[in-house]
């Protein structure tokens, strides 16, 4: 018999008579005549019960099945006379795969986010951990397929590199040195780490995608980045994933448009297609969810130039930590102050002086100010990062020999700006950041399966 997944079986009008099901065992009760077990399979939130009666051969054996046992299970499948559920499996027959024993740390009860996470090889089979990856899942499936109905193509960029994207110097190295020879030498010569070259992981694959934008139209790319940043935030990790839309013909306007219409579509694709997910994280993470959702879908985001924003934030009566001046970078206090208390609402600021952002973005009437965007959100500050790009190539030298880049590494860069260059943008969303906004949940290491953050390098 073909085995049935348990969220299929529950949206089942009539019985089908007989199913097989496998799967874990949630909770487990036990009278002198029956044993009620609920089974996750982790194709959905909800568990079916199952029924197993005394006159089941291996009786005994059943009774011994704990919290975390694997089963499979054949029966029938029968109305719930139970209240919140729609079916039941009356068994006909229970084989245990394999028993998990009392030290299994997923016993019944509620656990800290903290204690998860030193089993994060064990946490998506808790309820929370199973619902943001399968959200995480779905939020994947939603942003290809936003952008293949917009006509995009999907673009896979290297995750080794030889240039730095964002000009941060938080590059993590990659050598294929032996580190016998590095140690017999005593250093490590960075300029011949990769076959003789100097390499990193990417920290971003815009540059790539620039190239690709600028031959096939509109592209993006979705992948893993890498940032040697030091740093124990709730919202920083060196290993994250990041969505790169890069488009051709296209100025910073339509990039803001784009963004907007990508995080409304995403959370509404979240709302119809995991609802149940999400009502989760709406009872028991985040209670302002649902009005957060709702003002992310209904409302029109802000859109204010980063100087009102600096404005705005002297103006106000709040104390900040950090001061802020024109000219400083916004620490995330600030950020979300805009977002959360002042906007009430997502709010794009543009225009940033020269001075913090990178070498690629367009430079302003004013030759002061870039043509950059960030995306602030409330409850996480930054979401995404872009701005159109410097496409006029005796613009784009100068500003690159100002910031003292090499630029014989950027050939192959500004060859694209010397052949049919044009006006063009992108942006990079953070996609745990994204989750984050989406299930309320506070802490990077909380969305992503196995977190790289300072010291968490195990599984
Ligand atoms: O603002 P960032 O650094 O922009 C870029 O890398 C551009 N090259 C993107 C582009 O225009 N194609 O990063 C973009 C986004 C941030 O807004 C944030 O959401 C996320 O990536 N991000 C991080 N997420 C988690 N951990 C980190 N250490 C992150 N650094 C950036
Ligand atoms: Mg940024």
């Amino acid at each position: 018999m073909k085995r049935t997944k348990i969220n299929l079986l529950l949206k089942l009008e009539t019985t089908p008579g007989e199913v097989l099901v496998k799967g874990w065992v949630r909770t487990k009760r036990d009278s002198k005549k029956f044993s009620f077990m609920e089974i996750n399979d982790g194709s959905c939130l909800k568990n079916i019960q199952v029924i197993a009666n005394d006159d089941l051969e291996n009786y005994p054996d059943i009774q011994t099945i704990t919290t975390g046992t694997s089963v499979s299970v054949t029966g029938k499948l029968s109305a719930s006379p139970g209240k919140g559920q729609k079916w039941e499996i009356q068994a006909d027959q229970i084989e245990i795969i394999n028993i998990a024993p009392e030290s299994y740390p997923l016993q019944k009860k509620r656990h800290t986010d903290e204690f998860l996470r030193t089993i994060a090889h064990l946490r998506p089979r808790t309820n929370k951990y199973g619902a943001a990856f399968r959200l995480r899942s779905e939020m994947a499936f939603a942003i290809h397929k936003f952008y293949r109905e917009k006509g995009f193509r999907y673009l896979t960029t290297p995750l080794i590199t030889g240039s730095d994207c964002e000009g941060a110097g938080e590059m993590f190295r990659v050598t294929s040195l032996d580190p016998k020879m590095i140690e017999q030498q005593g250093k490590m010569d960075f300029k011949t780490d990769f076959f003789g070259r100097e390499s990193s992981l990417t920290v971003s694959g815009q540059l790539s995608a620039e190239m690709f934008a600028l031959a096939l139209g509109d592209v993006y790319t979705f992948g893993p980045t890498f940032r040697a940043e030091n740093s124990n935030t709730s919202r920083h990790a060196a290993e994250f994933w990041m969505l790169e839309p890069e488009m051709a013909f296209c100025d910073l306007k339509q990039n803001m448009d784009n963004a907007e219409e990508l995080v409304k579509t995403l959370v509404r694709h979240a709302m119809d297609e995991c609802p149940e997910d999400m009502a989760l994280f709406s009872n028991f993470v985040d209670k302002s969810l649902p009005k957060r959702m709702d003002i992310l879908l209904n409302t029109e985001f802000a859109r204010v130039s980063y100087t009102q924003a600096i404005d705005i934030l002297k103006h106000s009566k709040k104390t900040f930590d950090f001061k802020v001046d024109y000219g400083t970078d916004l620490q995330s206090e600030h950020e979300r102050y805009l977002a959360e208390q002042y906007f009430k609402k997502p709010v794009f600021l543009t225009d940033y002086p020269k001075q913090i952002k990178p070498f690629y973005m367009r430079m302003n009437e004013d030759g002061k100010t870039v043509a950059a965007v960030d995306l602030l959100v409330p409850r996480i500050g930054e979401l995404i990062g872009g701005s159109q790009r410097e496409e006029r190539l005796e613009v784009l030298e100068k500003r690159m020999k100002e910031m003292g880049l090499p630029m014989e590494n950027y050939w192959w860069y500004l060859d694209s700006r010397k052949f049919g260059s044009v006006p063009h943008s992108g942006f990079g969303m953070g996609f745990e950041r994204f989750l984050m906004m989406l299930t309320g949940i506070s802490n990077i290491r909380d969305v992503i399966p196995f977190p790289r953050t300072p010291g968490s390098i195990d599984f």
